[in-house]
């Protein structure tokens, strides 16, 4: 019927659906049945002549007090299932912040490493604590049964337990703008050993692209961290705006205040794209990205340009 779910809460929150359900398909069913019985037993062959019938007083108070009991009890069965989703988080979680953003998913662990795909230990409780960078986002893994959305201005909180490993979907369920099919992602569970390994690994790696001189690596750390990631493409690939590969140094044709023209991609170019994107509009490509004014510095800039350099 769906797809079991693959965390602890989840099997709470299925079993309260499951009993709603069932009453609903039982009181359905029976309904049905006595509908189907009146007719054939008060078809108008057999009574020709409609009676006149009284209330009947007992009859009526049981069906009242009966539903009353019934909508009661689904209310107490709905409720296990919510406060196990909003009950405290077990102390020894291990914490991800996740970024929302127009259009991505960043994830931070301890020791500030960050990926776009979010990597969770087996058995262990995750808390996520979450943010917005601008509008509305809606955090949702339907394996885990989990879901609550994302307020800028505001941090909000939500926590699971995997029992399952594999991979899931996590989706964005608010409305938040032309890139909101794309805000998809996945879920990885790994047994906790392999998480923790991970977990170093990428710290290692992070210290070392730190130390490492350059602002190419820097550049590339902001394009992931600053959101660019969520609408350019480091592949060729066309998302919510034009792909990186190739561009620095190549021929655009943009639109300027109207008229077509064509224009090279140069540093020039690229900071009046940063804090004044719709002065230039690619052609092809809808006029959305926001400006990064207060975002970006212009040294940020300059780093991001050298990334684009390596990206041919
Ligand atoms: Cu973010 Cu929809």
């Amino acid at each position: 019927m769906f797809e079991g779910s693959a965390s602890v809460i989840g099997r709470s929150i299925d079993g309260a659906f499951l009993v709603v359900t069932g009453i609903c398909v039982l009181l359905f069913a029976i309904i049905v049945a006595f509908m189907l019985y009146f007719l054939f037993r008060y078809r108008r062959g057999r009574n020709a002549v409609p009676e006149d019938i009284e209330g009947n007083t007992p009859l009526e108070i049981s069906f009242l007090v009966a539903s009353i009991a019934l909508v009661v009890f689904m209310f107490f069965v709905g409720l296990g299932g919510y406060t196990a989703l909003r009950e405290e988080t077990p102390p020894d979680a291990v914490t991800v912040k996740a970024h929302a953003a127009q259009w991505h998913w960043s994830f931070e662990y301890p020791g500030g490493l960050r990926s776009d795909v979010l990597n969770v230990p087996l058995g262990r409780a995750v808390k996520v604590v979450l943010d917005s960078k601008d509008v509305i986002h809606g955090f949702y893994i339907p394996a885990f049964r989990v879901k609550q959305d994302a307020v800028p201005g505001s941090v909000k909180t939500t926590w699971f337990k995997a029992d399952s490993a594999g991979t899931y979907d996590l989706f964005c369920t608010q409305y938040c703008g032309l890139g909101h099919s794309g805000m998809i992602t996945k879920v990885e569970v790994m047994p906790g050993d392999k998480f923790d390994e991970w977990a170093k690994a990428g710290a290692v790696e992070k210290a070392a692209a730190a130390g490492a001189p350059g602002a190419a690596a820097r550049g590339k750390e902001l394009y992931e961290s600053k959101g660019c990631i969520g609408c350019h493409s480091t592949d060729g690939a066309a998302l919510v705006g034009p792909t990186w590969k190739g561009m620095y140094g190549s021929r655009v044709k943009v639109t300027t205040g109207g008229v077509e023209r064509e224009v090279t991609a140069d540093d020039e170019y690229i900071h009046r794209s940063e804090f004044d994107p719709g002065a230039d509009i690619v052609v092809g490509f809808p006029p959305v990205m926001p400006s990064q004014k207060g975002v970006l510095t212009e040294d940020d800039v300059d780093s991001l340009i050298e990334y684009m350099k390596t990206l041919r």
